[in-house]
């Protein structure tokens, strides 16, 4: 089949702003759009840019709005997107660096603000830290994050307002909150509860439909939540 790939496009050195580009391609229904934006940039245009690296929606590198909508490019197959127009575009939210390549530092940062990471300072045991399989249940969402920032990007609070924490680092707050092995929960509601924490989500649920993996993100910040105000407030 023939399709129509339109790329938001933008060079910060050459360009006063962002324009589209289109390219006319040979596809196979089956193709990703991953293979399309590969096809222009080995056989039309090498300054083409986007990231990716597994190619296998594991590794969360290619998060981009396709047909108004975040999803990864990798997992975006042309039969499922029922146009021949096809566009792509930057997620929103965070600077672009060239045409689909964000600088993820302000995710990472809010990311890392939330202490992603086990804590608990009291005495190794003989062994180890048991956990029953239901306690381990409690958090499983959480652990499916591949940090690609497909639901931060589609939160309108986001949009509006960077400082705004976001829906990812609230998911990977929730994988630690809710570990029974963890003690770290009061540096954590700290960062959550301040003012670009979590009580600027407004459940707009952007970021549940944006999730590559399914997470029920909402319900999770929803959890979190009630955790903070029973446990902190
Ligand atoms: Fe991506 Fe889902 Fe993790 Fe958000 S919660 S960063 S959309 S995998
Ligand atoms: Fe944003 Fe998701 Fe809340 S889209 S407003 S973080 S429910």
């Amino acid at each position: 089949m023939r399709v129509t790939l339109k790329v938001l496009r933008y060079n910060p050195e050459a360009d006063r702003a962002p324009h589209w580009e289109s390219y006319q391609l040979e596809a196979e229904p089956t193709d990703r759009v991953l293979d399309l934006l590969h096809n222009v940039k080995w056989d039309t245009d090498g300054t083409l840019t986007f990231r990716r690296s597994c190619g296998h929606g594991i590794c969360g590198s290619c998060a981009m709005m396709i047909n108004g909508v975040n999803r990864l490019a990798c997992k975006t197959l042309v039969q499922n997107l029922d146009t021949d127009t096809i566009t792509v575009e930057p997620i929103r939210g965070l600077p672009v660096e060239k045409d689909l390549v964000v600088d993820m530092a302000p995710f990472f940062q809010a990311f890392k603000a939330v202490k992603p990471y086990l804590i608990n300072d009291d005495p190794p045991p003989e062994r180890e830290r048991l956990q029953s399989p239901e306690e381990r249940a409690v958090f499983d969402e959480g652990t499916k994050c591949i940090l690609c920032a497909a639901c931060t990007t589609s939160c309108p609070v986001f949009w509006v307002n960077g400082t705004y924490i976001g829906p990812s680092a609230i998911v990977n707050a929730h994988r630690f909150i809710f570990d029974s092995r963890d003690k770290g929960n009061g540096e954590r509601f700290k960062a959550l509860s301040g003012g670009g924490g979590i009580w600027r989500c407004r459940t707009a649920y952007n970021c549940t439909e944006a999730c590559p993996r399914d997470i029920p993100v909402t319900e999770l910040i929803e959890e979190v939540k009630r955790a903070i105000m029973v446990n902190y407030v």
